[in-house]
C-alpha cells in the first residue's frame, strides 16, 4: 500500500502530497515532539496575555514541551487570530481569543479574514472576567464626577481600547452609551498599551477586563470607577457595582478560549483539551485566576463541545446586538 502510494506520488507533479495521509497517524501519535506555540492576538502585558502566560506554564508541563507565547496585536485581535487560522494544523500552534475575536468581530466588519465558526476548533473556555471602567489619575473618582466633567468637556472624553470589535472597544461602547459621552474611541494593538496611556493621561479612560486593572488599581495608577456586574469584587472592595454607580445597564464580562487551527488531527485536539482543562485544575493556576477574578467554569462546561455551543449562540447575538444599536460594518 505505502509502496503503491509512493510510486503513484512520483507519477505526479506534487510529488510529496499523497504522503500527508501516511504522515498524520504518526504524527499524531509522536505529538509533542517539539515546542508548541501558545499565539495571542494582542500586545504582551494585556489580560489575553496574563492568562495566556499563567496557562503555559502549566500547559508545558503536563504535555512535556516548552510553550512560548507569541504576540501579534493588531486590528481587535484580527491580526494574530487570521494567523492562527492559517497556522498548520499539526498541534505546534495553537491560541487565545475571546468573546470579540471569536464572537463580536464579525458583526464589526463586512469581510473579516476568518470565520470564528467554520475556521478553528474550539479546546476549552478558559475563563470569564467582568470588565471596570476606569479613569486616568486625576480625572474623577467616581461615576457622577466622570459624569459632571463630560457635561463641561462634551465630546472631548477619550476612550483607549485594543481596537474595534476588541473587547475593551466593546465595553468602551457600552459605558459611552450609558454615560452619554459621545467619547472619541483610541485604538492600540492590545489591552496593555491602552491601558498604560490611560495610567499617563494620553487618554482619559478605559473599560478592561479586571484581569489587568486590579493591580493597576491596587496601587493607585489609575482610578476604577464601576464594576460591570452585579456584586462587587473581593479584589477591589471599595469599588462599587455599575448599579451602585448609578449605571444598572452597564454589564459586560468577557469569555475566553483556547482554540486551535481547523483541520488539527483529532487526538491532538484531545490531548490538547484536556491539558487546558488540567491546567485549570490546578491549584496554583486557579489561585493566581481567582486573585485575578476570572471565573473557572466546572469541568462540564467548559470543555470543546460546550465551547463550541457558547461561540454558535454568541456570533448572531453580536450581530444583533451591533444591528439594534445600528453599529456600521467597516
Ligand atoms: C481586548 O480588549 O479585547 C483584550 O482584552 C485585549 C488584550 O487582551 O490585550
Amino acid at each position: 500500500m505505502k509502496r503503491r502510494t509512493l510510486l503513484g506520488a512520483a507519477a505526479l507533479p506534487l510529488g510529496p502530497l499523497p504522503l500527508v495521509p501516511l504522515a498524520r497517524p504518526a504524527l499524531a501519535q509522536s505529538w509533542p515532539s517539539r515546542p508548541i506555540t501558545l499565539s495571542v492576538p494582542f500586545a504582551a502585558g494585556g489580560p489575553t496575555d496574563v492568562m495566556a502566560r499563567l496557562l503555559a506554564q502549566r500547559l508545558a508541563v503536563s504535555l512535556g514541551q516548552s510553550v512560548p507565547v507569541e504576540n501579534l496585536g493588531g486590528a481587535g485581535g484580527i491580526v494574530g487570530t487570521e494567523k492562527l487560522s492559517r497556522a498548520r494544523p499539526d498541534g505546534y500552534t495553537i491560541g487565545l481569543g475571546h468573546m470579540g475575536t471569536h464572537a463580536a468581530n464579525p458583526a464589526f466588519y463586512k469581510s473579516l479574514p476568518y470565520n470564528p465558526l467554520t475556521d478553528f476548533e474550539p479546546l476549552c473556555s478558559v475563563g470569564t472576567n467582568p470588565m471596570i471602567a476606569a479613569a486616568r489619575p486625576g480625572l474623577a473618582k467616581t461615576v457622577a464626577e466622570l459624569r459632571d466633567w463630560v457635561a463641561k468637556n462634551p465630546g472631548q472624553l477619550t476612550l483607549a481600547n485594543a481596537g474595534t470589535g476588541s473587547v475593551s472597544f466593546l465595553g468602551g461602547l457600552l459605558f459611552d452609551r450609558v454615560i452619554s459621552a459621545r467619547s472619541t474611541m483610541v485604538p492600540y494593538r492590545g489591552a496593555a498599551p491602552a491601558l498604560q496611556d490611560t495610567m499617563n493621561g494620553v487618554t482619559d479612560a478605559i473599560v478592561d477586563q479586571a484581569v489587568t486593572v486590579i493591580p493597576q488599581a491596587r496601587g493607585g495608577t489609575i482610578q476604577a470607577l464601576a464594576v460591570a456586574m452585579p456584586q462587587r469584587l473581593p479584589q477591589l472592595p471599595d469599588v462599587p457595582t455599575a448599579a451602585e454607580a448609578g449605571i444598572p445597564d452597564f454589564s459586560i464580562a468577557v469569555w475566553n478560549g483556547a482554540y486551535a487551527p481547523k483541520g488539527t488531527p483529532e487526538p491532538i485536539l484531545a490531548k490538547l483539551a484536556e491539558a487546558f482543562s488540567a491546567a485549570l485544575d490546578d491549584e496554583a493556576l486557579s489561585k493566581q485566576f481567582t486573585e485575578y477574578a476570572v471565573l473557572i467554569p466546572p469541568r462540564a462546561e467548559r470543555g470543546r463541545e460546550p465551547l463550541r455551543r457558547l461561540m454558535q449562540a454568541e456570533v448572531p447575538r453580536w450581530e444583533k446586538l451591533a444591528r439594534d444599536a445600528g453599529v456600521e460594518k467597516q
